[in-house]
């Protein structure tokens, strides 16, 4: 696809992984960027999702499933207006995540952020890793709860290989590539 084919389409960046593989932190580097060099963003990330839209879900398979549809369904919505979503959340069963690829359709990009259970254990950002290795917290996903790695993503990102700032890089070059976003020669990333 040409450069400048696809601009002004709608585009969801959906970052699936690991709880401390980088989600977070890689798409607020990216939003801050797209919000300066695409416009209509909005962010939908399973931490706050589940504080309002899907408030009272557990973390079963069927109320994870739940609330991957959920945001598969708004993130939808807003990608055929013309938004670019980026969605951070686990989705850590592939068939979720699939439906939500179907319903999206060619604008969906699966970005798996990948890094070994043992990293993302050793940054605990959040201690909840210890409370899972205790055995405080049940069905911790990657510790006694299932992940299910996405088998042919758009991008992988290897997140114990790689810097925040050059993954970040890599999706912002993806989007230019498949024509959502000008490419901006000079564009700083400070
Ligand atoms: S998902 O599986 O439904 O996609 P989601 O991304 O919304 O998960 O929420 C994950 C966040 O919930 C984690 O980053 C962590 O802060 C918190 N959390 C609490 N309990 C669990 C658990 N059992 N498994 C995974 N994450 C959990």
């Amino acid at each position: 696809m040409e450069n400048g084919s696809r601009q002004g389409r709608g585009f969801t960046l959906w970052f699936t992984g690991l709880s401390g593989a980088g989600k977070t932190t890689i798409s607020e580097i990216i939003e801050r960027e797209l919000r300066l060099r695409f416009g209509k963003i909005e962010v939908l990330d399973g931490d706050i999702v589940r504080t309002n839209l899907s408030k009272g879900l557990s973390f079963s398979k069927e109320d994870r499933d739940t609330n991957v549809l959920r945001i598969g369904f708004v993130a939808g919505l807003l990608t055929r207006n013309g938004v670019g979503v980026i969605v951070s959340a686990i989705s850590p069963y592939k068939e979720a995540r699939e439906k939500v690829r179907q319903n999206i359709g060619e604008d969906f990009i699966e970005i798996f952020v990948d890094a070994p259970i043992e990293v993302c254990a050793e940054r605990d950002v959040k201690g909840l890793y210890k409370k899972a290795f205790s055995g405080e917290i049940k069905g911790f996903t990657g510790v006694s709860d299932p992940y299910e790695p996405p088998a042919a993503p758009e991008l992988h990102i290897k997140t114990n290989e790689e810097e925040p700032q050059e993954s970040a890089r890599r999706v912002i070059s993806y989007l230019e590539e498949q024509g959502y976003l000008l490419p901006v020669e000079e564009f700083s990333r400070t």
